[in-house]
């Protein structure tokens, strides 16, 4: 049995999630990373490396690319060829060099993951940004508003698939949408898919964009990463699939001088969880499945608020319009809980929750967010 009910004290430490709020009562839920422990296999790898004490430059390895790849081909029936692995040290690296591998310039739905905002810019490229549909309570993409937004010069379609900040899997129509129109307009698609391993919603099931069809492989950046989901983003590691080989030279030569290897522990890391983390991943699953539904049905009670189903992440997006405040993410601070504000993904009015957190924890801020809603709107109620 793994103890995702544990409390892990990461104040005082070296959190970034923590420390932003240090010396004040502010349960943080943010940044995308979990208060779990990473999984058993990952830490005893890292102990037996570090046991080894000469910790220097790494080479990957064979039995490294096998875990891999051994994944994506049982997880996803995606057979992957070793060259065409790129180590990272970031999956946000990846964003950025795919934007500068790729002449032209890029096009991506909003609301979005906020570097895939900032990269297209600091590559010196023009960036639209389509906005997402709401219909309902699901988020789709607007196909008529993609076409129209693209330019001559657009050659990069950026997909976060699952979705950040929506929590959408992607189905089987949408994507062969998304695949018809890259071919027909010749563009590059460049697929973070850092969260496929946290897919929560039962029936559903992730596909690599590349795995669609070998013409769509050719034309495709793949970004994964063991940092969601097993846990381990402080360890700096992540892996671009680039099939077309010409591609992944460019891809690799706008790294050249300027990023570094990945570093041997993540490295290690990533061979432990990709290889011997499933059961763990599984039980993971089964929490935050848990902690979703916990967040779904207070939100809903929460008077001001509403959030879209999320299939996908540990993170929920939530419309907080409705609460009459100017900054959500302020006015949540200011009540004790630290939630990433919509603005800084392209759609003021809104806030993310990272539910990857001890049950006793997310109470906790759900209670402290229900509070904050109802005197919010008995204010209202008496103006
Ligand atoms: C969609 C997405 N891409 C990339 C990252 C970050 O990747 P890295 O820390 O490896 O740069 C995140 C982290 O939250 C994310 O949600």
């Amino acid at each position: 049995m793994h103890d995702f009910d544990q409390v892990i004290d990461r104040r005082n430490g070296d959190s970034l999630k923590w420390n932003k709020y240090a010396g004040r009562d502010v349960l943080p839920l943010w940044v995308a990373d979990m208060d779990f422990a990473a999984p058993p296999p990952v830490i005893k790898a890292l102990q037996a490396r570090v046991a080894e004490g000469c910790l220097g430059y790494p080479l990957p390895w064979p039995s490294l690319s096998d875990a891999v790849l051994g994944y994506l081909q049982r997880e996803y029936a995606w057979s992957v060829e070793p060259e065409w692995l790129v180590w990272l040290p970031g999956l946000v690296t990846g964003l950025n060099a795919a934007c500068r591998a790729v002449d032209g310039d890029v096009i991506t739905a909003t609301p979005i993951y906020p570097p895939f905002l900032s990269a297209p810019g600091l590559a010196g490229k023009t960036l639209a940004a389509v906005p997402l549909r709401l219909e309902g309570d699901r988020w789709s993409w607007d196909f008529a508003a993609l076409e129209a937004a693209l330019t001559p010069e657009t050659r990069l379609l950026l997909l976060c698939h699952p979705h950040n900040p929506v929590g959408r899997v992607w189905d089987a129509d949408e994507l062969a949408k998304l695949a018809e129109f890259c071919t027909r307009h010749d563009l590059t698609i460049c697929s973070d898919e850092i969260h496929c391993g946290l897919i929560l919603e039962p029936g559903l099931s992730h596909t690599p964009f590349a795995a669609l069809s070998p013409e769509i492989a050719e034309r495709c950046i793949t970004l994964m990463a063991p940092s969601k989901t097993y846990n381990i983003p402080g360890l700096g590691c992540s892996f671009a699939v680039i099939p077309n080989a010409a591609l992944r030279r460019r891809f690799a030569g706008v790294m050249r001088g300027i990023v570094p290897d990945a570093n041997v522990l993540g490295l290690v890391a990533a061979e432990a969880a990709y290889r011997d983390g499933e059961d763990w991943r599984l039980a993971l699953i089964e929490v935050l499945r848990r902690n979703r539904d916990r967040v779904q049905s207070a939100v809903a009670a929460m008077r001001g608020l509403s959030m879209t189903p999320i299939e996908a992440t540990y993170l929920a997006w939530i419309d907080a319009r409705g609460l009459g405040v100017d900054d959500p993410a302020a006015f949540f601070e200011a009540a004790g809980v630290g939630l990433s504000s919509g603005r800084d993904f392209g759609l003021p009015g809104w806030v993310r929750l990272n539910f990857g957190c001890p049950a006793t924890t997310l109470d906790s801020a759900l209670e402290r967010m229900t509070a904050a809603c109802s005197a919010q709107s008995s204010d209202v109620g008496h103006l």
